[in-house]
């Protein structure tokens, strides 16, 4: 949540900052804004504006003079997702120490601001914000006797909470101090300049060369690199990663939004997600970064599986797959409970933290709580280099490329596509077939083309989604292995059209929610020709007797259906543990045509940031 960047270089970094905090906008909106070191005053200046960037770029072209030469090769930014105050311009930042001659950009919550606040103010700082932020900028101030580096990490030692922070001061116009304790930071490395960002996103315009901070780290960045060292004041070296992602990823490519694009990308991100993993032949999978020896894997005698919104579904789907084909009882926990409970963690039992990003606060505590109660612990992440990865030092990329819609989308399905190459390595170990393995891994290698079929039903759902686009709430209905893939659409929809949709096993409908259905309230029914169909279809006569229109996903050339649905959209027939895939890329683009009808901001829903680092 938030974007900080930071540059130090001979550009002008003003261009640099704005352009990294647009590439960064997905992950807070509210209010923006840039210090930027003015080496013709001496001084920092600084604008701030309510809104998204396009407000910020105004306001800078209105009141930075010289934003065009070269007065600014030193500043920082941020885009805001309001934690503590409301978006105003006052509680933008970077904020200001009370002489003005130190700025800092934050990210994540200082816990104990009040009490650090009332002892500031005893001494006399004035503060001209509600945010925690700002107390960090005056205890800088407070700490400084000369070395900024030190006063930064002087101030954090009496600090409570998470920061990811970027700090530039007009007594040092060459450096930049950042530091991280559960909020990311990446460093990237160019030639004779230095971008500090909260996401690689930022950088990758400029370097493929980028450092990612660990907790408690403390860099001292200049335009030729950087040093890090602990809190105490202990050096570290951090490790150089190559990132290889291409600008033309994180860029939107011709589509109108992100999400539109990460939808179509499915069949690549899932050629990717599988390339060089499946052994067709020995009916497996190879999965090098799990680092678990065939011994190792068939002495696992649980699974537990943590994470937060979608990932938590495909996690669902997960626990099916454990089940159904490696034989291994499985929990699926949200992981913001799971940190707080006291679970269970037997001896053998392995641990999946599943993320996107790798980033989500509530995800990474539960890996911490995992490795503290001795489970082997998985990551399934993205984000190349992201705290999760780092810290489980083994699991499985999903290799879907750059998400930037805040809705996730190709992430699911790599997500699910690595869940059951997990599941098949699994049963191998256990007790599945050569046979079946193999079976399973040809229906795997289809993943990118029924993806591909999919998308290709888009027209009809185009239409589909104009005819409820006015709808105040939906349901989603699923059974077995679109059970999940129901409370997947139902998020999907709330978020990114504010419909209030709601996800239910078709079964549970009659035990309560069923008082809510009439004609307005349209239900979404994935019912592929599976095992359970002809319930699920008894379901559908249920709704309809309630006159819910019903919107039917089944299988291509399943006639049944029709006659119990309003409208039906198809999916190409495939195996059950496939079928997640298909199901979840109708959902997506229902999704996003009903919210592209009713006129939201898709990529950037209300309330909502990409990338959730706070409890
Ligand atoms: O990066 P993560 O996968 O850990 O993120 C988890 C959730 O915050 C995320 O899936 C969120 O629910 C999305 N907005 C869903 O579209």
């Amino acid at each position: 949540m938030c974007g900080i960047v930071g540059y130090v270089g001979q550009r002008n970094a003003t261009g640099v900052i704005v352009s990294g905090l647009q590439r960064l906008e997905y992950r807070g909106y509210d209010s923006a804004g840039v210090a930027l070191y003015s080496s013709h005053r001496k001084a920092l200046v600084r604008v701030r504006s309510v809104g998204k960037i396009a407000a910020l770029v105004s306001r800078i072209e209105k009141d930075v003079p010289d934003q065009d030469g070269l007065d600014y090769t030193l500043g920082i930014g941020h885009t805001r997702w309001a934690t503590h105050g409301a978006p105003t311009e006052a509680n933008a930042h970077p904020h200001f120490s009370r002489s003005g001659e130190f700025a800092v950009a934050h990210n994540g919550i200082i816990e104990n601001y009040v009490a650090l606040k009332e002892r500031l103010v005893q001494k006399g700082y004035v503060f001209t914000s509600e945010t925690d932020t700002e107390v960090l900028a005056h205890l800088i101030e407070e700490c400084y006797e000369g070395d900024l580096h030190r006063a930064v990490a002087a101030a954090l030692e009496q600090v409570e909470g998470t920061y990811g922070i970027a700090v530039i001061s007009s007594r040092h116009p060459g450096l930049i101090v950042a530091a991280r304790k559960g909020s990311p930071i990446a460093i990237g490395v160019g030639s004779g300049e230095t971008i500090v960002a909260s996401d690689i996103s930022a950088i990758i315009n400029y370097t493929k060369k980028v450092v990612f901070l660990n907790d408690e780290d403390i860099a001292t960045i200049t335009a030729e690199g950087l040093d890090i060292s602990s809190l105490k004041n202990v050096p570290v070296s951090r490790e150089l990663t190559h990132i290889d992602w291409s600008l033309g990823q994180i860029e939107k490519g011709g589509f109108e939004h992100f999400m539109l694009k990460e939808i179509h990308e499915q069949p690549q991100a899932l050629a990717n997600a599988i390339r060089g993993r499946l052994l067709e032949k020995d009916g497996t999978t190879h999965l090098g970064g799990i680092r678990m020896t065939s011994a190792e894997i068939a002495r696992i005698r649980h699974i537990t599986i943590a994470a937060c919104g979608t990932s938590y579904y495909a996690g669902m789907v997960g626990k099916y797959f454990f089940e159904d084909l490696a034989g291994l009882s499985t929990d699926i926990e949200q992981a913001a409970e799971f940190r707080y409970r006291n679970p269970i963690i037997e001896r053998d039992t392995l641990l999946l933290a599943i993320s996107q990003s790798g980033e989500t606060a509530d995800t990474i505590e539960a890996v911490r709580e995992g490795m503290r109660k001795g489970a082997t612990v998985l990551g399934i992440c993205n984000v190349v280099g992201s705290t999760i990865a780092r810290e489980t030092e083994r699991g499985v990329y999903l290799h879907a490329g750059p998400e930037i819609g805040v809705a996730s989308t190709k992430a699911f399905s790599a997500q699910v596509a690595v869940l059951a190459m997990l599941a098949i390595v699994f049963g191998r170990a256990r007790r599945l077939s050569g046979s079946t393995g193999r079976d399973l891994v040809r229906e795997l290698l289809r993943a990118p083309e029924v993806a591909a079929a999919a998308l290709e039903q888009e027209p009809a759902i185009k239409v589909i989604a104009e005819k409820y686009a006015r709808a105040e709430h939906m349901f989603f209905l699923g059974r077995g292995y679109m059970y999940p893939v129901a409370l997947e659409g139902a998020l999907k929809l709330k978020e990114i059209s504010y419909i209030h949709a709601e996800g239910y096993h078709a079964a549970e409908l009659k035990h309560g929610p069923i008082a809510l259905l009439d004609e307005h309230v349209p239900v979404v029914v994935a019912v592929p020709d599976l095992h359970g169909k002809s319930k699920t279809i008894s379901n559908m006569q249920e709704c309809r007797a309630r006159s819910s229109p019903v919107i039917a996903i089944a299988t291509a050339g399943d006639d049944e259906v029709n006659r119990y649905s309003n409208d039906v959209i198809r999916v190409p027939r495939c195996l059950d543990f496939l079928t997640p895939i298909p199901v979840v890329i109708v959902e997506q683009l229902l999704a996003y045509h009903i919210a592209k009808c009713r006129g939201c901001p898709i990529d950037q829903p209300r309330n909502l940031a990409k990338s959730v680092t706070v409890e």
